[in-house]
């Protein structure tokens, strides 16, 4: 078993089955940049406790930096019996540096507190590139908030129309909930922050080494407290996926609408070409097929996170074999949002609404008559009978074939003395929506503060 890790106390090498199994370089060959840093780190560590003289640690830092840059060039690749990244990079290095050097520097770690390690800079990085992806999408979406600050559009519950509501307002609460999920990623960086380097297989090392100063080479702010913590905890991996998942069930919200209000029967909005597809039979289409995705792949980001959940469920510690299965869910995570995220932005910053078409659904369905209801308690009447005179009032015009505005003074009076020909003056969709100027309303008022306090939340992530 040459070249392996371990092969010493086994009487031959293992079975071509075991290996196929086992073999994990087809998905950690990526981590090579980050098991390199740790080496380095690691090399002066030994340096500093006098495991490495000063010629020595040289050499070893210089054939490390040799295997960086022809991985980066792209000739490094991991050989067909290499089991994982942590032993081929060994390999490699002993062919650069010779096998007394490079034989040094396994001393005083394991392939567990290396690979607890690198899994956390590697998300560490992800989390920086998708964090700068969604400021743009958050971006996006309060620019087209401000492009259309006083569009009004028929606010749903339950699908329905409920009340008129400004396109900028509902556009802007798609970027508060972004907002959150970009704060989620920044929170997840103090527990991510920490570096299980110098645990070993499990319960630390004889070596003296020290453990700060490899977690400050690696960028990462502390040591594990716990050396059977820092090799078997994957939390931090399950909470980055939850992060990724949340992030692909907003998109998804989003990618509802879009796909909602691109049908012929919404009309909401049109999608550049650029950022829709065309059918191979039918040569009229033209498909929201980034929003489709984004509703598809959440589903893939929920697997990912309840696939990585059951592999921890009821492991016990220490490091188990199993660990190995975090990481091709949660980099399955970080590639689908990395490709994701700029495309939904694109169709976000080009989509084309439709302001008459909104406004004219805008009071549709009766959406006013909460408007009624208040403008009577106003007057005075107990919201149990203005919510009775409401719903009398709708009967009316919907039996007559009307909308609200449309009733005259005569059915206004039938239906309720209370009901005076002024009522119409709340019966606008401009005067509903202004006059909802409570805190967090969607009164202009209230929406044209919330384009700064949007920006400044996300600025000071
Ligand atoms: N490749 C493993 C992982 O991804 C690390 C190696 C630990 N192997 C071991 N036999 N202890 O978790």
């Amino acid at each position: 078993n040459e070249g392996s890790l371990w092969g010493a106390r086994f009487a031959g090498g293992p079975s071509p089955e075991l290996q196929r199994l086992s073999k994990s370089t087809h998905f950690d060959w990526q981590l090579a940049p980050y098991d390199l840093a740790g080496s380095r780190a690691h090399a002066r560590a030994l340096a500093a406790a006098g495991y490495l003289d000063p010629g020595e640690l040289d050499r070893m830092l210089a054939g490390l930096d040799a295997l960086e840059a022809r991985f980066l060039a792209g000739e490094l690749v991991a050989a067909d019996s290499d089991e994982d990244v942590h032993g081929a990079l060994e390999a490699a290095l002993i062919a650069e540096v010779g096998p007394e050097l490079g034989g040094k520097l396994r001393a005083g770690r394991s392939r567990n507190d290396q690979i607890a390690t690198l899994v956390r800079l590697y998300l560490k990085d992800h989390a920086a590139t998708i964090g700068r992806q969604l400021v743009h999408l958050i971006d996006a979406l309060a620019a087209q908030a401000d492009a259309h600050r006083t569009a009004i559009m028929p606010g749903r519950t339950h699908l329905q129309h409920a009340q008129p509501v400004l396109l900028a307002h509902h556009l802007l609460a798609h970027g508060w909930a972004l907002s959150r999920d970009l704060e989620r990623l920044v929170d997840w960086l103090k527990r991510a922050d920490v570096s299980p380097y110098g645990g070993g297989a499990l319960a630390g090392s004889t070596l003296g080494l020290d453990a700060a100063s490899v977690a400050r080479d690696l960028g990462l702010a502390a040591p594990a407290e716990n050396s059977i913590d820092g090799t078997a905890s994957r939390d931090v991996v399950a909470e980055f996926a939850f992060v990724a998942a949340m992030i692909g069930i907003d998109l998804s919200r989003i990618s509802e609408e879009v796909i909602l209000w691109n049908t012929r029967e919404f009309g909401f909005v049109t999608l550049d070409d650029a950022y829709s597809t065309g059918s191979s039979i039918m040569p009229q289409k033209k498909n929201p097929d980034i929003a489709e995705l984004a509703r598809g792949k959440s589903g893939r980001l929920i697997g990912n996170l309840t696939g990585l959940l059951a592999t921890l469920k009821a492991l016990p510690l220490a490091y188990n074999r199993d660990l190995q299965e975090d990481k091709e869910p949660v980099f399955d995570s970080v590639e689908t949002l990395e490709v994701l995220l700029p495309a939904f932005t694109g169709m976000v910053e080009t989509l084309t609404f439709h302001t008459d078409r909104m406004a004219e659904l805008a009071p549709a369905g009766f959406s006013l008559a909460t408007d009624v209801a208040e403008w009577l308690v106003q007057r005075r009447v107990p919201f149990r009978d203005a919510h009775e005179i409401t719903g009398a009032l709708v009967r009316h015009a919907e039996q007559h074939g009307l909308e609200l505005h449309e009733v005259d003074d005569a059915g206004l009076a039938a239906v309720s003395p209370h009901l005076t020909p002024e009522v119409r003056q709340v019966l606008t969709i401009e005067g509903s929506v202004a006059s909802r100027d409570g805190v967090g309303g969607t009164a202009p008022v209230r929406v044209d503060a919330q384009f700064a306090a949007l920006a400044d939340r996300v600025r000071h992530l």
